[in-house]
């Protein structure tokens, strides 16, 4: 356990010495003023904010209780790191809650104005399969931490492959593919312009205790500097959930992230994993999509999902699990995977389509 002023602080290109001993008394400083109470806060607002940033803090609903100290002073402990940035868990110490603290790199952030427009378009979106986002802290120094709800499940990725004995549940798989899919359709056809997730994988996928999914990271490629959206378009890329066509993270579209979802049909299916490291045969294509399609071609049906999907029944008729139903689903994820963009469904269709195969 470790305070997530410390790790910010240790997470800084502090080369030098003597800069390492100047931020820990600035530091030291700061926090006694935080501890002395808002109006020393202001002051030093006042006072640095002229050369320095400005040091603010906006809640948005569901955040309201969120103050300074609170985000600056809960003990975190890392529970994922990036390129741009590092996850915490984190304890809030005034309403004893866990949030999810995102902290982003302040050489990665874009600059000026239109970040903080972002965070404001991004606060304000809301719905039952999304991770919300509760408050943004912005520092003296240019730290940015972001902060969501805590998500006991973990994330999709997780639950496929931890064998915990429901991640093959017929039910399961249906609800989860149609949350991420509500969530998606939200993010692409709620608002003036669509917001393209372009970070759409099965780790971002958090699940709550119903097996409920919460799409995460969506629109943090707009709050990046160009390289560093580069930076997570490869990783996504060498995580293969990256379509043939897109090369720059600014080109990132609807057709995209339908690529990603069909993707991660594809996990929820096989079970696999979307790329296979250690291909054994010649069948064995690096990507996961190519492997299926090899698997069609082939006749190989026993490969196209995993065999224990249609022993979990649970005499639960409306969910009943028939290789009718699997095989529907397969087919709807090889469209969303197709390597033309042109052949794609969009998120409505693809709604139509997973509400089609519940009936
Ligand atoms: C953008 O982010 C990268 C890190 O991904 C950093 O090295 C670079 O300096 C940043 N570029 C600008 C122009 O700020």
């Amino acid at each position: 356990m470790m305070n997530t002023h410390m790790l910010i602080l240790v997470l800084g290109p502090t080369s030098t010495a003597l800069l390492v001993v100047l931020i820990l008394v600035i530091l030291f400083y700061r926090k006694r003023t935080v501890k002395n109470g808002r109006e020393d806060m202001e002051n030093m607002d006042r006072k640095y904010g002229v050369e320095a940033q400005i040091e603010e803090l906006i809640t948005f609903h569901g955040g309201q209780d969120l103050t300074i100290s609170d985000i600056l002073d809960a003990p975190g402990e890392v529970v994922g790191k990036s390129t741009y940035g590092t996850l915490y868990k984190a304890l809030m110490q005034q309403s004893t809650t866990l949030r999810l603290l995102r902290f982003l790199r302040p050489v990665c952030c874009a600059r000026g104005e239109e970040f903080v427009d972002v965070i404001r378009l991004l606060g304000c979106i809301r719905h039952p399969n999304l991770v919300p986002l509760l408050g943004f802290y912005g520092g003296l120094r240019g730290e940015k931490l972001l902060v969501h709800p805590f998500y006991r499940r973990g994330n999709l990725a997780e639950f496929i492959r931890d064998g915990n004995g429901d991640s093959h549940k017929w039910a399961n798989i249906y609800s989860i593919s149609i949350g991420i899919a509500k969530g998606l359709e939200h993010l692409h056809t709620g608002f003036q312009k669509p917001i393209i997730h372009g970070n759409l994988k099965s780790k971002n996928v958090l699940l709550d205790c119903n097996y409920q999914p919460y799409v995460s990271d969506f629109g943090l490629h707009l709050l990046l500097n160009a390289t560093a959206g580069q930076e997570m378009l490869e990783t996504l890329a060498s995580e293969g959930y990256k379509p043939p066509e897109l090369i720059k993270m600014r080109d990132a579209s609807e057709e995209t992230d339908i690529y990603s979802f069909g993707v991660i049909l594809l996990e929820l299916l096989s079970g696999k994993e979307p790329i296979n490291e250690n291909p054994t045969s010649e069948e064995d294509d690096f990507f996961l999509p190519n492997f299926m399609r090899n698997a069609v071609l082939g006749h190989r049906i026993g490969d196209l999902f995993r065999p224990d999907i249609l022993l979990s029944n649970n005499n639960d008729d409306e969910n009943r699990v028939t290789e009718e139903r699997i095989l529907k689903l397969f087919q709807l994820a090889m469209t969303c995977c197709s390597p033309s963009h042109f052949v794609r469904p969009n998120i409505k269709q693809v709604l139509w389509k997973l509400e089609d195969i519940g009936k």
